[in-house]
């Protein structure tokens, strides 16, 4: 994301084709095994659960390294943690960081001695990238494609509940799913401002003001995306809007990668959690939810309690 030409074209022209729509269609059967997976667990465990750990984050964190061909490692859920401060100052979480580095470089070494059909290897055979430039890709896509989607999973499912019409609409008009998804893309704007952060490399006027080169500018997503000018009641969730024009997923040259991935699996997950769990509802009262600090750029509670069925009923964990 902070790589300029001809090295970031360099990455764009050799991922581009793994992650376009129609590549991206082919990953539906195993997005959905992953996900059943997760129902299958949140039916075995104790209820209230939390939906972030149990299913949004596994769900996320599965398929990336499904996609990156490497292994599933469940600490990696902790990433969000890790990633607070960039770089991070204190010694534990500095520790997870390098360990999270150590373990990216070893898959990426074992892929060297053995190839697998999964984007790292794609990079390092096919593409003839360095150990350490695909170590560092790996890393990135590991963490742009892991608690971005799990948030929107977990956000998601909190505003389409807080009217249960939306919730419902799911299971009798899958139709409208896709409409739906954008807007709950927009209107959530899961990453902040960190992404946006640019510096210019040559003067250049944008509306009437004058940024010169060397100056940093950072652009606001949320407020562009709740911008009266171009959406109506833009603080409003309305499934039936049209939200084209979000930014959500930035903008020009470094455009998100993973996009139509992260829809699919979004459109996956609820899809399957409403036909799994149609009365699944929020177990503690909104407004008592914990949100992840300013210091951290993905917006999102640090967990979702829920809770389905008759309120006695047992378990099995
Ligand atoms: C809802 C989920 C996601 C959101 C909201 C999101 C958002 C973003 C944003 C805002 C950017 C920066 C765009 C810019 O600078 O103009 C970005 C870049 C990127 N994202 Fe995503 N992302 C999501 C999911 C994913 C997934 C699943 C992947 C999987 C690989 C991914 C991979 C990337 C990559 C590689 C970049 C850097 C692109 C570049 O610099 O050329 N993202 N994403």
């Amino acid at each position: 994301m902070n790589m300029d030409a001809p090295e970031h074209t360099c990455f764009r022209r050799a991922l581009g084709g793994r992650f376009s729509p129609k590549r991206v269609t082919r990953l539906a059967e195993t997005i959905e095994q992953i996900v059943d997976d997760r129902l299958d667990a949140m039916e075995r465990s104790q209820k209230p659960l939390d939906l972030q750990s149990v299913f949004s984050l596994p769900v996320a964190l599965g398929t990336i390294c499904h996609v990156l061909g490497i292994h599933v490692r469940p600490e990696w859920n902790s990433i969000l943690d890790v990633m607070e401060l960039d770089p991070p100052l204190e010694e534990d979480l500095l520790a997870d960081y390098q360990q999270f580095l150590a373990a990216m470089t070893e898959e990426v070494s074992s892929l060297r001695e053995a190839p697998h059909e999964g984007v790292l290897s794609f990079l390092l055979h096919d593409v003839g990238m360095t150990d350490e430039e695909v170590a560092g890709a790996g890393q990135f896509m590991v963490v742009a494609g892991h608690h971005t989607t799990s948030n929107m999973i977990t956000l998601g499912t909190l505003v389409l509940q807080r009217d249960r019409r939306h919730w419902d609409a799911i299971a009798h008009g899958p139709d409208a799913l896709p409409n739906m998804i954008e807007e709950l893309i927009r209107y959530i704007t899961v990453l902040q401002l960190a992404p946006f952060t640019r510096t210019a490399t040559a003067d250049v006027t944008i509306g009437d003001v004058l940024v010169r080169a060397g100056e940093r500018v950072q652009v606001s997503s949320p407020a562009a995306n709740r911008d009266p000018e171009v959406f109506e009641r833009p603080d409003e969730f309305d499934p039936e809007r049209d939200p084209t024009g979000h930014l959500t997923f930035g903008d020009g040259v470094h455009q998100c990668l993973g996009q139509h991935l992260a829809r699919l699996e979004l459109r996956i997950a609820f899809t399957r959690l409403v036909e799994r769990f149609p009365d699944l509802r929020p177990a503690v009262p909104i407004d008592e939810l914990e949100v992840n600090p300013g210091t951290y750029p993905g917006h999102g509670v640090h967990a979702l309690p829920v809770a389905w069925g008759a309120d006695d009923e047992g378990s099995t964990a």
